[in-house]
């Protein structure tokens, strides 16, 4: 169905260093990584793609994500001529990065999970809420991680359906009323505090949920440590990056003075725009993009 077109086929000199990067997520989530990779790599060109037409990812079969996984990732080696890719959703990477990087050998493929083992490292009470998507906590990746930590600490796991559309249609009230159910939901289980047994770190295991962090923090308090993956997942892009000999290196004044990215939308890409505007200070039109 998808033909490796990254295979054999990319140049290993320096106009590779000038290739852009891809992220994708199932819509406006993503941003919050971009946001770290411009700070990270503020030399490189992006391109992102929203699939909100598709979405929302966390609330879909398997077969779904996979199958966007794989269309996107040939668009953007088709059109764009990636030199990397940034799985920028939970979802996606725990239901389909085997299968690009299956796809794809050749392609440098940065994924992102949520953020279990650095929690454990913050964590002083050890007990640890965790805010995903159905999808990425039922995944067998997602099993996988939460049994390799199995005794080192209590994770207290909570399915957010409905959460990420609310964020994607810049829905307030649906914002607060999710955010106070499932803050809610955890807080039965274990309150939020820093004292013994209680939950003190909270791992925000889906792409849009930062978005929502002072929805969130009405119910947690101030205390509570929030962590996400925006900042690994850029250190690890800039690692393979350097280890394929395809970072940019070009004058930063150059790059600056150019727009560095490129945004596409499945779906309404209004939504996109104003995310755009709004989350990264950025003017750029969003491109429609048939699914
Ligand atoms: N942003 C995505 C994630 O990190 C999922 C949102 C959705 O359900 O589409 O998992």
């Amino acid at each position: 169905m998808n033909l490796p077109l990254h295979s054999g086929t990319r140049p290993t000199d320096s106009p590779h260093a000038s290739l852009p990067i891809g992220v994708f997520d199932s819509g406006i989530g993503g941003l919050s990584i971009l946001k770290a990779l411009r700070s990270e790599l503020p030399q490189e060109r992006f391109v992102y793609v929203a699939d909100s037409g598709f979405a929302p990812y966390g609330e879909r079969d398997e077969a779904h994500v996979q199958a966007r996984a794989l269309s996107i990732t040939q668009h953007l080696l088709q059109q764009h001529r990636i030199k990397a890719l940034v799985v920028a959703c939970n979802t996606a990477t725990a239901l389909a990065i085997h299968l690009l990087r299956d796809q794809y050998p050749q392609l440098p493929i940065v994924g992102i999970e949520p953020a279990l083992k650095p929690a454990i490292a913050l964590s002083k009470t050890g007990v640890i809420g965790v805010m995903a998507t159905r999808g990425t906590l039922e995944s067998d990746k997602f099993k996988r991680l939460l049994s390799s930590l199995q005794g080192q600490a209590r994770f207290v796991l909570q399915p957010c359906s409905g959460l990420a559309v609310a964020i994607e249609q810049f829905d307030a009230q649906q914002i607060q009323s999710a955010c106070a159910q499932y803050i809610g939901a955890l807080g039965a289980v274990s309150p939020f505090g820093t004292h013994h047994g209680q939950i003190d770190t909270l791992v925000l295991g889906c792409t849009h949920y930062p978005f929502a962090e002072a929805a969130l923090r009405l119910g947690t308090g101030p205390d509570v440590n929030y962590l996400e993956g925006g900042e690994p997942v850029a250190r690890q892009t800039r690692r393979l990056l350097e280890a394929d000999n395809a970072l940019n290196t070009s004058d930063i004044q150059q790059t600056v003075a150019t727009p560095q990215e490129t945004f596409y939308s499945t779906g309404d890409g209004q939504t996109l725009q104003s995310a755009v505007q709004l989350w990264l200070g950025l003017q750029q039109f969003v491109v429609p993009l048939a699914g």
